[in-house]
């Protein structure tokens, strides 16, 4: 089967994150398409998904939620995982972090075998609204990478070891 790991996001840090879970997956000898939600097209081949999305305003990304609104009812039946990454802080690797509305909703809607929140990271160096946005909260004291490639890494070992045990898993 071939596993799609889509992801939204705006300041590129969910999408290298994306990164190290496909990179895990094929390490595994899985097939995977890794791609931005918002590029993806007929979704009906791939027979696994796992589906991320950085955090903005306690919201998923709207690239995520367009995925979910065209795509999701496609997953029915396969076997879906979700992440955010979103907090600049080291409180994602101290403890589960419950879901944010939008997470709780896609694990109900797809009926997700789990959603894990990771850190997230943010630069001064955004641009754009972001960009705006980022400078301001850099001055506060918020900017850091709070990514964690090991913890995310090991996830996707464990991930795929259920991928590769399906349906028995
Ligand atoms: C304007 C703004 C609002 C944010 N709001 C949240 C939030 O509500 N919850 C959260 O966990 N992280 C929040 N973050 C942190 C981002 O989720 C984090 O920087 C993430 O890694 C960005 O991913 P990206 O680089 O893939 O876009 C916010 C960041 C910015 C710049």
């Amino acid at each position: 089967m071939i596993v799609l790991v889509a992801y939204g996001s705006s300041g590129g840090g969910t999408g290298e994150l994306a990164g190290w879970i496909a990179e895990e997956l094929r390490d595994s000898g899985l097939e995977v398409q890794l791609s931005p939600a918002g590029e993806v097209g007929d979704a009906g081949h791939y027979g696994a998904l796992i589906l991320g999305s950085a955090v903005y305003a306690t919201g998923w990304h709207p690239d995520v939620r367009r995925f979910l609104s065209h795509h999701g009812g496609q997953f029915a039946g396969k076997p879906v995982w979700l992440f955010s990454s979103g907090p600049l802080d080291t409180s994602a690797d101290e403890g589960r972090l419950p879901p944010g509305h939008h997470a709780q909703e896609a694990v109900r809607e797809l009926a997700a075998r789990e959603h894990v929140t990771f850190g997230g990271r943010m630069t001064g160096e955004a641009r754009g609204w972001l960009g705006f946005l980022a400078r301001r909260m850099a001055r506060e004291g918020h900017a850091g990478d709070f990514r964690n490639p090991d913890r995310v890494r090991s996830w996707a070992r464990d991930v795929a070891a259920q991928i590769h045990s399906y349906p028995a898993s």
